[in-house]
């Protein structure tokens, strides 16, 4: 009993030290199964830097922007963020499509819209109704800094999604 308590205790410091800036995975879970049943809809290199990122969209993502719609609630996006593979040189290695060839998944980035959001949930958190949150491989939330409000913010004309046109192109095909 005594026991448990000491580990209870050292988790919940644990946990209040740990700063999530970038993104609120208490509000954004992890959507688990996503690579069975969300919809990959691009790979392209990221931009400033040798990363490639894989973009999938959930099931109301895709309804949406088959309507013409923006992403309605219930809408999730998913990025995996992986290293590229690289040469002697420590050059990535393009593939023939002219992406970078993947080695190792990095990070899984989520963004995920709802009409409402819980009342803790700071809506300088969010971009509108969109949620963020991003996670390590194993689906725990990442620890990072990154100011995702802050990116995603002008992105008003393309419902707040760089691969936007991706998504519209995807779903015409
Ligand atoms: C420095 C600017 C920047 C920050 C900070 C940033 N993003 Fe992004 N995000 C991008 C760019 C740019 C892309 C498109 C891929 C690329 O070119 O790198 C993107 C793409 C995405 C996508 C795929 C959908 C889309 O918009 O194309 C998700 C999901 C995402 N980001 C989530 C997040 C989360 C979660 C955070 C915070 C933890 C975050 N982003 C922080 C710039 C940013």
């Amino acid at each position: 009993m005594k026991c448990s308590r000491i580990v209870i205790g050292a988790a919940f410091a644990l946990s209040a030290l740990v700063a999530y800036a970038g993104g609120n995975p208490e509000h954004v879970a992890f959507p688990s199964g996503y690579g069975a049943i969300f919809t990959k809809y691009t790979t392209m290199n990221r931009s400033g830097s040798a990363a490639i990122a894989k973009m999938y969209a959930n099931d109301a993502a895709i309804a949406s922007y088959m309507k013409g719609q923006a992403a309605a609630s219930g809408s999730i996006v998913v990025m995996e963020v992986y290293k590229p593979k690289k040469d002697a040189d420590g050059k990535p290695i393009v593939g023939s499509d002219g992406v970078n060839e993947i080695s190792k998944l990095a990070a899984i980035a989520v963004m995920e819209r709802r009409d409402s959001w819980p009342a803790g949930y700071a809506a300088s958190d969010r971009v509108g109704t969109w949620g963020f949150a991003i996670y390590n491989p194993d689906g725990t939330p990442k620890q990072n800094d990154l100011p995702c409000v802050a990116c995603h913010t002008p992105l008003d004309q393309q419902d707040f999604l760089f691969s936007h046109q991706r998504l519209v192109d995807f779903v015409k095909q």
